[in-house]
């Protein structure tokens, strides 16, 4: 074959075949090669082959019922930027390699960093990535050696301070699942890590903390899109004191993965400390990734499809079934609720079974569990608004309402 004539490299037909089977509602999955094959099946057959299990085993996270984790649906709009990025490949790590895809990074940052009081920062591929970078800047650019950090805090804190070398402390958490500042010493020397929106429970530590260490570091990676909405962006005021602000834009900003924002107070100064200069780089490699793709452009695409307006009416939409679900469980017998949600992120359990046999019972992908205080309890967390909060409700009613009359018939009958 002619190198300029391999279809294997250009748009064609195989595209319209691969949206048809993305409509596709039923598979039948056939066994995957063993070994590395020897010789090709070409692309229209391995689509056949790939699609029963990538489509069809996948866990839909834009069910009506989906509900558990921090994994939202993508609008539309994200997969065909991301077909574009695929196609194009660009590398944000050279200029002559991306000149419109590093363009749109420096624009979707200049538009979100006014909302965190950042001047400042980049894309990485996760806000595991996006709070190592900001640890390694908090050492590197302001000679921190200690991380204090709750113990809600996201595991990646503990992780980064591992791989930096620095001595990590873990502040107990108050009833409400924040930082006990109460429980703080000196923190002038240190890096105080303050979680806005906690893994288990969407706690935000108290964010008038920001700027009282030498480096404060938000780690915003669920609730940080709330800053977009007017009626939710005060839960994060004091924010604009930190030195570097997460977000993962793969949880509330609808994005596909890899995808979050590290953000800086002062960017010049981090990224000094960040930044590696190789001979055949024409501009310095800022951060822990090098090589790196335009995610930046499906987060552009969606803002400017759907606009603030758009994304904000989503996020609150998810926030509002949050409250709705935790109206409901707080006023039913039969049921614990953690606390009230503050960031969309709603748990309880029930008190007349254990909780991993009403799991087992409730459908698939519904809710997530988690352990607070050597309880588990189930979580859910509000990110699709493709979900339909009153078929869950109505579904728990059923399963709770039935193992209430169960429990008090147990009891009557022990009388
Ligand atoms: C509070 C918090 N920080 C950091 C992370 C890590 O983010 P990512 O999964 O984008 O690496 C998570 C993930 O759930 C999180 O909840």
């Amino acid at each position: 074959m002619h190198s300029n004539k391999d279809q294997s490299f250009s748009a064609n037909a195989g595209l319209e075949h691969a949206l048809k089977l993305l409509q596709q509602v039923s598979f039948e999955p056939h066994k995957l090669p063993k070994k590395c094959p020897n010789s090709g099946l070409g692309e229209l057959e391995t689509m056949d082959l790939l699609a029963p299990h990538v489509l069809g085993r996948a866990a839909r996270l834009d069910r009506s019922h989906a509900l558990a984790h921090m994994d939202p649906p993508t609008p539309w709009i994200t997969w065909v930027a991301a077909l574009w990025n695929a196609s194009l490949n660009q590398n944000v790590l050279h200029p002559a390699t991306a000149p419109f895809a590093i363009e749109a990074e420096k624009l979707l940052i200049d538009w979100l960093k006014p909302f965190f009081g950042m001047n400042g920062g980049h894309l990485c591929s996760g806000s595991t990535l996006a709070n190592l970078t900001s640890l390694w800047a908090a050492r590197d650019a302001a000679g921190i050696k200690r991380v204090v950090a709750s113990k809600a805090s996201h595991l990646s804190i503990k992780k980064a301070a591992r791989i930096l070398g620095l001595t990590y402390e873990e502040i107990p958490t108050n009833s409400k699942g924040q930082m006990d500042a109460e429980q703080l010493k000196n923190i002038s020397d240190v890096c105080l890590v303050l979680t806005a929106g906690t893994t288990a429970t969407g706690s935000i530590d108290s964010l008038k903390l920001a700027g009282k260490a030498k480096w404060t570091h938000v780690d915003a990676a669920w609730a940080g899109p709330l800053r977009l909405s007017p009626s939710h962006a005060h839960l994060l005021e004091g924010i604009e004191k930190a030195d570097s602000v997460a977000v993962s834009a793969h949880k509330w900003f609808f994005q596909p993965k890899d995808s979050a924002l590290v953000m800086f107070r002062e960017t010049k100064k981090a990224n000094s400390a960040i930044s590696f200069g190789g001979g055949y780089l024409t501009s310095p490699n800022i951060g822990v990734q090098g090589s790196r793709g335009a995610a930046a452009i499906p987060l552009l695409a969606t803002l400017i499809a759907w606009g603030r307006d758009g994304l904000v009416e989503r996020i609150d939409r998810t926030m509002l079934m949050s409250a709705k679900l935790a109206e409901e469980l707080s006023n039913k017998k039969g049921i614990a609720l953690w606390a009230l949600p503050t960031t969309g992120v709603t748990v309880f359990r029930p008190l007349t079974c254990r909780t991993d046999e009403l799991h087992k019972r409730l459908p698939e992908g519904m809710f997530s569990t988690c352990m607070l205080d050597d309880e588990t309890w189930l979580r859910s967390v509000a990110v699709n608004p493709l979900a339909d909060i009153d078929e869950i409700i109505s579904i728990i009613n059923d399963e709770i309402n039935w193992k209430f009359v169960l429990h008090t018939h147990k009891l009557n009958n022990k009388k």
